[in-house]
């Protein structure tokens, strides 16, 4: 057992005027919001990965964090510390789940068939702590992208036993996943990319890519997994391009190899941006396209074009996404991850409090700023007075076919029509949610 976080109190709600830094403000997980506790809206975890896999280690620098588990050896005993270690600080902080890859829970695997029985002890770890804590997991999946194996891809390699020993890693994950009650599997295709495409057979990659998946979503069924299967786009890093660039270029790939009913997305705020998207804009074409799944809620920063993974600090900047999950009705399976890194100078266990902290309240401040745009029904009802027409006859006669291009030609002659535009109260309406900002 690591006493790492002993100094640290469990976490609890203070409201606005606590000065305490280590108690919430906003986030109240019992708190009704659009008619569910806040705890349930947000569905937030805690990744496991950055915060007990990663030493603060750049692409500069050596690790910064001094971590009892992180010992320079994977093995058993590190292991145990890891997780115990992991399990008291979500418990401490009070967010309702975790996620993780295999590699951030187990021990360096020796071969594949090592990989299955290291994987097998750590589940048992995790299955004893999540039923003393309470603690549920949002989603699980496997790392494809870390070992030098995978450096030209996992599903996308030219050799066919690297695709098979992802495939093996993938099903160890998932049923993993599966027995641990996991609300969801993520499929990051960190490698599925190009870095030339002097050495690069696209047509090839992207039909490996589609079999993949199709492979994993046939064994989702075959073992009765009922959670979503999400991918995760991202435009670049550690490739060039990758192929999962962003959630419409994925919705047109599930379509092309048949599998838009099996996947959704989970969508990383960092990822929209450096795909030259606003995280707004990725939530709105995850449900254009039926493909809305889950979030990773880490933000670049402006003037950094990479993956910062920075936690969420501006509620503002969040209530318009937060908006079009709410009156989409919320999370089914999915919540807001926090694939988030500390800043490498935050080297204190503290630091992993207060950065959590911040995010879960900034996600709460979102929720109700976007309770209140929700409330209050202007934005809603100008939007529906906006598109009134293809609710009457003729629109409806339009989106039904029955008319064609010289139909409409004719009717639009005959009328002489001279439609007036209306003005699109762009300025309006982004007061109308800055008013709910406060
Ligand atoms: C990488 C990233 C991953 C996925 C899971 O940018 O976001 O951590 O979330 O593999
Ligand atoms: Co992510």
């Amino acid at each position: 057992m690591t006493d790492y976080f002993a100094d640290i109190p469990s976490i609890s709600f203070e409201g606005p005027d606590s000065d305490n830094p280590l108690a919430f403000r906003v986030y109240d997980a019992e708190r009704q919001v659009l008619g569910k506790p806040m705890r349930e809206q947000l569905r937030m975890a805690v990744c496991l990965w950055h915060n007990f896999a990663w030493g603060g280690h750049d692409i500069f620098g050596d690790p910064a964090f001094e971590r009892p588990w992180l010992t320079g050896r994977w093995d058993a005993d590190s292991n145990r510390l890891r997780l115990d270690a992991a399990f008291d600080f979500i418990t401490r902080l009070g967010a309702p789940y975790f996620c993780f890859h295999d590699l951030d829970v187990m021990e360096t695997p020796e071969s594949l068939r090592d990989h299955e029985r290291k994987l097998a002890d750590a589940e048992a770890i995790i299955a004893g702590k999540m039923e003393d804590t309470g603690l549920g997991l949002l989603w699980g999946t496997a790392n494809l992208f870390g070992h030098r194996r995978f450096m030209a891809g996992a599903a996308t390699n030219p050799d066919p036993d690297i695709f098979a020993y992802a495939a093996a890693q993938v099903k160890f994950a998932l049923e993993t996943t599966h027995r641990l009650g996991g609300e969801n599997y993520v499929l990051w295709g960190g490698r599925e990319g190009y870095d030339s495409l002097l050495n690069t057979d696209m047509r090839r990659e992207l039909d490996q890519f589609g079999r993949f998946l199709a492979l994993v979503a046939e064994h989702k069924h075959r073992i009765g997994f009922k959670g979503l299967l999400l991918i995760e786009p991202k435009p670049q890093e550690p490739t060039k391009h990758q192929y999962d660039y962003d959630v419409s270029t994925v919705a047109g790939f599930l379509r092309r190899y048949g599998l838009e009913q099996e996947y959704a997305v989970n969508i990383e705020v960092n990822h929209a941006t450096l795909a030259g998207h606003s995280f707004e804009h990725e939530v709105a074409s995850a449900y254009a396209n039926d493909v809305f799944g889950s979030i990773d809620i880490n933000r670049g920063d402006p003037q950094n074009g990479w993956d910062t993974d920075q936690y969420p600090n501006n509620a503002a900047d969040l209530a318009t996404a937060m908006t079009i999950i709410m009156e989409q009705g919320g999370f089914t399976s999915g919540g807001f991850n926090f694939d988030t890194k500390l800043r490498r100078q935050s080297i204190d266990a503290e630091d992993m409090f207060h950065a959590h902290i911040g995010g879960m309240d900034t996600l709460a401040r979102a929720l109700l700023i976007a309770e209140k745009v929700i409330e209050d029904r202007q934005l809603a009802a100008f939007r529906e007075q906006r598109y009134a027409g293809w609710s009457e006859d003729k629109g409806r006669a339009i989106l039904s076919g029955d008319l064609s291009l010289a139909d409409l030609a004719e009717e639009a002659l005959a009328a002489n029509h001279d439609p007036r535009p209306v003005s699109g109260r762009q300025e309006y309406l982004e007061n109308l949610v800055n008013r709910q900002v406060g």
